[in-house]
């Protein structure tokens, strides 16, 4: 087989500010042949996540280096084996890989490729709540938080990826959950399936101060975890409220991401003093040696319907920079996927 035609997606301009269509650019490019050990990689699933907007950074120093603009985006997908001149994946087989997104084939020597179950569960819930999102949702709660039975949850950003995962297995857990979302409809669906027994539509309330009062009503004893995925005014409120001994999990900010200008940080900090709480972040690649332990709890909940889980799908490639814009004005409703591609699983 000769190099094979197909699109990709650039970046065109770093964003200042929230990203629009114009900063991304669709191109046609020719993907070689595989090579002696190397596969042609043909992506299915693609993700969209808040963390390629700190890629879309030049100036600053992250954990992921920033996107170039003269290579496509890059982002963990979900891909079809098409060719293989490697030993350890054949024709037909599916992986989840940090790689392979904003592009419909690309290249890949097997390294960091995770071969995976169609008949487990749908190919694009390795993305979400089988995926990183899921694992970050996990990680968060049983490492940093570990909740007892009875504890009280906070989490904002809750119908997201993460948030929705966290609050249901906060809930089976026996904690008391407290969510936070961007529309009745998110909220209406937390109480429903996604395990809140409190749902807060955190654009009621006009600023940190609304929201310290209407989390103090829903939690009278105090907050003793909070998955903290938003920033701004939820953790100043969330810090008014913690409990005695409170942990809270920092795994994102996403309502600062496009700032221009550091935020200054909530003025009550100080809290976590008197009240001898505990505050840690982390990013999800510490915790990937526990894969395997998350895997084998979240699976078999997702099996038995223990665990639900939505999906924003979009069609084809290019509605990916959509979908990622759409993550910053809440148009995601559980985990935003690309269908690149036939899912033929
Ligand atoms: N530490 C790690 O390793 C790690 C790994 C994965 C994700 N994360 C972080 O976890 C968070 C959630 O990620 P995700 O993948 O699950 O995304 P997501 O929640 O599926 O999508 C983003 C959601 O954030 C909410 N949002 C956007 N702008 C907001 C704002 N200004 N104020 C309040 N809410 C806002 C929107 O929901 P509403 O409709 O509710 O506004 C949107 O749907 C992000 O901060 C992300 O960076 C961290």
């Amino acid at each position: 087989m000769g190099g094979t035609k197909n699109k990709a997606v650039y970046l065109k301009s770093y964003p200042a500010g929230l990203p629009g269509p114009s900063h991304f650019e669709t191109r046609v490019v020719e993907t070689p042949a595989p090579r002696d050990g190397e596969m042609l990689m043909r992506t299915v699933w693609m993700s969209v996540d808040p963390y390629m907007r700190g890629r879309m950074r030049p100036d600053v120093k992250s954990y992921v280096p920033p996107f170039s603009l003269d290579q496509p985006l890059d982002g963990g997908a979900v891909s079809e084996v098409v060719e293989s001149n490697n030993s350890g994946f054949k024709k037909g087989d599916y992986v989840v890989a940090f790689q392979g997104g904003w592009k419909e084939y690309w290249i890949s020597n097997g390294d960091g490729l995770t071969r995976v179950d169609p008949g487990l569960a749908p190919l694009s819930a390795y993305l979400g709540v089988l995926g990183m999102p899921g694992l970050t949702a996990w990680a968060g709660l049983t490492q940093i938080l570990q909740p007892n039975p009875g504890d009280t949850v906070f989490v904002s950003g809750a119908a997201g990826a993460v948030g929705s995962v966290v609050c249901q297995l906060a809930k089976i857990k026996g904690a008391r959950v407290i969510a936070s979302a961007g529309s009745k409809e998110k909220c209406d669906w937390l109480l429903k399936e996604g395990g809140a027994d409190v749902a807060l539509n955190y654009r009621d309330y006009k600023n940190a101060g609304a929201l310290t009062k209407a989390l103090a009503e829903a939690a009278p004893d105090g907050i003793n975890c909070y998955f903290e995925n938003v920033g701004g005014m939820h953790l100043e409120a969330a810090l008014n409220n913690i409990a005695f001994g409170a942990r809270i999990a920092l795994c994102g900010m996403i309502s600062v991401y496009n700032n221009t200008e550091l935020e200054p940080g909530p003025p009550n900090l100080a809290f976590l003093i008197a009240r001898s709480a505990k505050m840690q972040g982390f990013i999800v690649s510490i915790y990937l040696h526990l894969a395997m332990q998350f895997a084998s709890e979240v699976a078999p909940l997702l099996a038995q319907g223990k665990i639900k889980f939505r999906e924003s799908v979009y069609d084809g490639l290019d509605e990916a920079p959509n979908a990622f814009i759409g993550l910053f004005h809440g148009e995601n409703f559980g985990k935003a996927v690309i269908r690149v591609g036939p899912d033929r699983a």
